[in-house]
This record gives C-alpha cells, sequence and structure tokens, in this order.
C-alpha cells in the first residue's frame, strides 16, 4: 500500500484513454486499488481515477462520507468499479462546481446529466449496477472521463464560471472549504 504522486493537468497522460482490465480478480489489481484508495483518502479526494497516478486502466474509486472539501454534498457509498460503463436516464444537465485532485486550488462550473445508471465490476468480480442522481451521479461521470482522457475544465459551458478556491470563496460563489 502506498500514497502516490498525483498527476497534474499538462501531464499528457492525463488525456489518454485508459485499457479495459481484462483480469478481474488479479493481484496486481488489488494493489493498484490499495494504492488509489490510500491516495484518495491521504488528499481528501471524492473520487480518484487510476490515470491520475499514471495507471492507464480502466479503474476509479469514489465515495464521501462528509469530505471537508465538499462540505455541503451529500454522501456517496465508497464503491470501486472497474472497466465502468454509464448509461444517461436524464439527458437534462445541472451545473455544479467540481474540484480535481489533478487541476489542484481551482473550482468550476461544469454542466452533468442529472440522473445516470451506471455498472462495472468490483475487485472481486461481480458485477455493480446503480442509479445515481446530483452529486453521487457528477462524481461518476467526472472519474469516468479521466478514462477517457477528459478532464473537467473541457467540459465546462462558462470559462469565467472558473478559478482559484479561495478566491471564488471570498467572491461567495461556492461555499467554503477545505484542502484545494
Ligand atoms: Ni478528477
Amino acid at each position: 500500500m502506498a500514497v502516490r504522486e498525483i498527476l497534474r493537468m499538462g501531464d499528457p497522460r492525463l488525456l489518454e484513454k485508459a485499457q479495459v482490465v481484462s483480469r478481474v480478480p488479479s493481484e496486481a489489481l488489488n494493489g493498484l486499488v490499495e494504492d488509489m484508495l490510500d491516495t484518495m483518502a491521504a488528499r481528501n479526494g471524492a473520487g480518484l481515477a487510476a490515470p491520475q497516478i499514471g495507471e492507464p486502466w480502466r479503474v476509479v474509486v469514489f465515495g464521501i462520507d462528509r469530505n471537508p472539501r465538499y462540505p455541503e454534498a451529500e454522501p456517496v457509498p465508497l464503491t470501486i468499479l472497474v472497466n465502468p460503463k454509464i448509461e444517461v436516464l436524464e439527458a437534462a444537465t445541472e451545473d455544479d462546481w467540481e474540484g480535481c485532485l489533478s487541476v489542484p486550488g481551482l473550482r468550476g462550473l461544469v454542466p452533468r446529466a442529472k440522473r445516470i445508471r451506471y455498472r462495472g465490476l468490483d475487485p472481486v468480480g461481480d458485477e455493480i449496477v446503480r442509479e445515481a442522481a446530483g452529486f453521487h451521479a457528477r462524481v461518476v461521470q467526472h472519474e469516468v472521463d479521466h478514462l477517457d482522457g477528459i478532464l473537467y475544465p473541457q467540459r465546462m459551458r462558462d470559462p469565467t464560471r472558473f478559478g482559484f478556491t479561495e478566491e471564488l470563496e471570498a467572491a461567495g460563489m461556492i461555499p467554503t472549504v477545505r484542502g484545494d
């Protein structure tokens, strides 16, 4: 187990499409998942995708239980998803502020589908199928985007709704958060 370095925006590896994990379960997968969970916890992240630690595989982890970086978000169960797929159930989008451990110190207003169904494998190989809305749906869409080489600034519609967390807090645009 290890807390790994997180790649930051500008690193070309964050723009690559990640590969399907063909063998589940496996020891390599377990080691990767352990490092991802350690790294996410150490940085108070709501989610993390394998490419963010330089591993080009379709694996994401997410979950929040009152996260200081997202004080107003509802809890999301801690989930490990291998080879995730998203189906949009409600095409209407809603805007909300997002941050990303690969884009430290910044927040942007991002439109996301309101309601989705997602599926994937857990590390043991059992299928997970869930419907999600609100912040839960947002986190999953954000993390799965990482697997396709997409960072949230690429999803923004209004570049004026993008800035440093501290300045946005001072302007009353976002609630006060801790961390980056
Ligand atoms: Ni991210």
